[in-house]
């Protein structure tokens, strides 16, 4: 049973996906309307861990292994099939609003800042949503903004960036709202070695970072 300084328990937990199945082919798609073949995929297979508050831990493992779906189950995007989690004495699938408010994840592949705006005016957006008092938010954004050195970053369209500073971006507008457990899903993707020691700023208490080994 997980105590208060535990942030992260998990135990057996797991997620089968059933995924339709079917060969190539005109034919194989109308003889699919009628029987439908599927198949099981074990992507996360009884997975036990805890994670105490304020640690850093590294995910790893290699492609298909079950990093980002584990993710998605602790901050409550997908439903485990097995087993149990809980976050911050949360069960993340219950989508809280306390829980919600106290998590941040960021997916490398994933845009969370609009496409077409600078960074600051997706900011100021988080903001409203985590209704920050502006003086706290103006703080921290321009401690974050100098630690991870996008001064001139921020003012620019997002899709103007490119892969790695928007990482950068994006990683200041993920921990605005002072989460307490931060989930990384590919942190690194596009940094240089420079930032990559960097990138792991921490006004989270508790960090939990996906990579493979090479
Ligand atoms: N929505 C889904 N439907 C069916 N299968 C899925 C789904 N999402 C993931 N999988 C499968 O589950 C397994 C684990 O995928 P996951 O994305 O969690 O791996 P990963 O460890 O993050 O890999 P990578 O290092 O490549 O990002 C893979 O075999 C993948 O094909
Ligand atoms: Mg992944």
């Amino acid at each position: 049973m997980p105590d208060s300084a535990t942030a992260v328990h998990v135990a057996g937990l797991s997620k089968t996906f059933v995924v339709p199945e079917r060969e190539a082919g005109l034919g194989a798609a109308a003889r699919s309307l009628f029987r439908r073949r599927t198949r099981e995929v074990r992507a996360v297979d009884g997975v036990s861990f805890s994670i105490a508050s304020g640690e850093v831990v590294g995910f790893l493992g290699p492609n298909g292994a079950g990093k980002t779906t584990t993710l998605k189950m602790l901050s409550g995007l997908l439903y485990p099939t097995g087993g149990e989690a809980t976050v911050l004495g949360h069960v993340p699938s219950k989508r809280e609003r306390p829980f919600l408010r106290q998590i941040t994840l960021v997916m490398g592949n994933r845009n969370q800042l609009q496409w077409d705006l600078p960074a600051l005016d997706s900011y100021e957006l988080n903001r409203a949503i985590y209704r920050i008092p502006r003086t706290q938010f103006v703080g921290l954004r321009d401690e974050l903004i100098e630690l991870l050195d996008v001064g001139d970053l921020v003012r620019k369209p997002v899709r103007n960036l490119s892969l790695g500073e928007r990482m950068k971006v994006e990683i200041v507008g993920s921990l605005l709202h002072r989460p307490r457990v931060l989930f990384l899903d590919e942190p690194t993707i596009g940094l240089d070695g420079r930032c990559k020691s960097a990138s792991a700023p921490s006004s989270a208490s508790t960090t939990v970072a996906t990579t493979r080994p090479c």
